[in-house]
């Protein structure tokens, strides 16, 4: 059967909507995001269920949910926080408010961290303003909600916990004195309006989110930062992100591990058109502002969207059953039988959906057989679905290091470093 086709629509949907790069996530990851949504609208055709889609905004909004990935936590990458410190201290003129934008924003762990850390550093309570933005409606609620648990406090230095969270049913939730500094909103890199009768923005967070887009859609997003940002302003990237900023008119501050850019003098310094600047998203629909995609052309003639049935028995949990997979996959990686590797883990994907592991070692079988772009590939969706995954990490480092990319390998190198300190490994 052949489902390829109406995939295709998804994926272009997601990708002019989200910026989504299907080379980036796979399209494994869209397929299990429509199985969880066709299921949950008990739409079993995904001709039907695009046809769904595209009349409705809300559920345009629903799949965006299912497939984009939340992973954040407090203080992720301190040292952002203290570039921005610096950077306020040093620049800061006159009394105005300092406006700050964390984009994107995702369950609220980030802007509430520059709270604590600009109330930390002696900013007055009402001294700065964040404008804390997302595209996931359902990572709005929960920051909104603020209640976190253990994986929100990540590493060893989480005494700001007992300055600024009281304990609550279900975790801890951060004073309002930290809250009331943040203000969320939806909102699309791609077409958030670019500050139009405000005033620009002192320090911009956009942190792990231009990994997952294609070239294209990493520099219109960056363009638009570029805009909302003022001219002295501090833009802050993920450390996979900070090769990106300096194509684009940045140059980098030099903070150690901040990943942090200025805007490179104007006069000198001219922003590079992206490559094949993309045209701008069209102006935002009112019932869902964010998911302005033009339906595509429509279906063809009606295919069921097959999922593959079960092939364990299925009295056992689907967990277990996944983990034996896993743990078989392992087993023939370990013994080199690779051909297996790839097909056991390309099964696993289609029963269990997709999982950081079987990327993992579904790279591996590709890096073992030389084919280092498919290698590449696999790895980065290991990492999209598990930032943290330290294998998939060391060998894209290695990758990228046998293909003379070394800042981008000394980028991963950095970031391996800081999870093994982290975990104590
Ligand atoms: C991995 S989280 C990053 C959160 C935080 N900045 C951090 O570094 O911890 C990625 C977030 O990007 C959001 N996102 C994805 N595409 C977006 C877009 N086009 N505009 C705004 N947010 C987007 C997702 O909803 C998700 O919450």
């Amino acid at each position: 059967m052949d489902e390829t086709a109406p995939i295709r629509d998804f994926e272009k949907l997601l990708r002019e909507t989200i910026g989504l790069s299907m080379e980036t996530v796979g399209a494994s990851v869209i397929r299990h995001a429509l199985k969880r949504r066709m299921t949950a609208c008990a739409i079993p055709d995904l001709h039907a269920y695009w046809a769904f889609v595209t009349e409705s905004p809300a559920e345009r909004q629903e799949l965006v949910d299912a497939v984009i990935v939340p992973e954040t936590w407090f203080f992720r990458d301190r040292e952002a926080f203290g570039a921005m410190v610096r950077h306020l201290r040093e620049h800061r003129t006159g009394n105005r408010p300092l406006r700050l934008l964390s984009l994107p924003c995702s369950t609220g762990e980030e802007p509430y961290s520059i709270a604590m850390a600009l109330l930390d550093a002696g900013f007055p309570d009402g001294s700065f303003q964040i404008d804390a933005i997302d595209i996931s409606t359902r990572n709005l609620v929960h920051a909104e909600r603020a209640i976190y648990g253990k994986n929100s406090f990540r590493g060893t230095d989480i005494a700001f916990r007992d300055r600024y969270f009281e304990a609550c049913d279900g975790g801890f939730r951060p004073h309002d004195i930290v809250r009331r500094h943040v203000r969320f909103r939806l909102g699309n890199v791609l077409a958030t309006a670019t500050n139009a009768g405000q005033e620009a923005y002192d320090v911009a967070f956009c942190r792990n989110l231009l990994i997952y887009f294609d070239r294209e859609t990493q520099g219109a997003a960056l363009i638009r930062l570029r805009q909302m940002l003022a001219d002295d302003g501090l833009l802050l990237v993920g450390p996979a992100e900070s090769g990106l900023p300096p194509l684009l008119g940045f140059a980098s501050v030099r903070f150690p591990r901040a990943f942090a850019f200025v805007k490179a003098q104007a006069a000198r310094v001219k922003p590079a058109e992206p490559p094949a600047a993309r045209k701008p998203p069209p102006a935002p629909a009112k019932a869902a502002p964010l998911l302005q995609a033009k339906p595509a052309a429509p279906p063809p003639t009606p295919r069921p969207f097959a999922q593959k049935a079960p092939l364990a028995a299925p009295s056992a949990p689907a967990s277990d059953r996944a983990a034996a997979s896993l743990a078989g996959i392992e087993r023939a990686a370990d013994a080199g039988r690779l051909a297996e590797v790839s097909a056991a883990a390309e099964r696993h994907i289609a029963e269990f959906g997709p999982s950081p592991d079987a990327f993992y070692w579904l790279g591996l079988a590709h890096d073992a057989a030389d084919a280092m772009e498919d290698a590449m590939r696999n790895y980065r969706k290991a990492l999209y679905l598990a930032p943290d995954h330290q294998r998939a990490l060391a060998q894209l480092r290695l990758l990228q290091q046998r293909r003379g990319d070394h800042s981008g390998a000394k980028a991963l190198a950095d970031r391996l470093d800081r999870l093994t300190k982290r975990s104590g490994t």
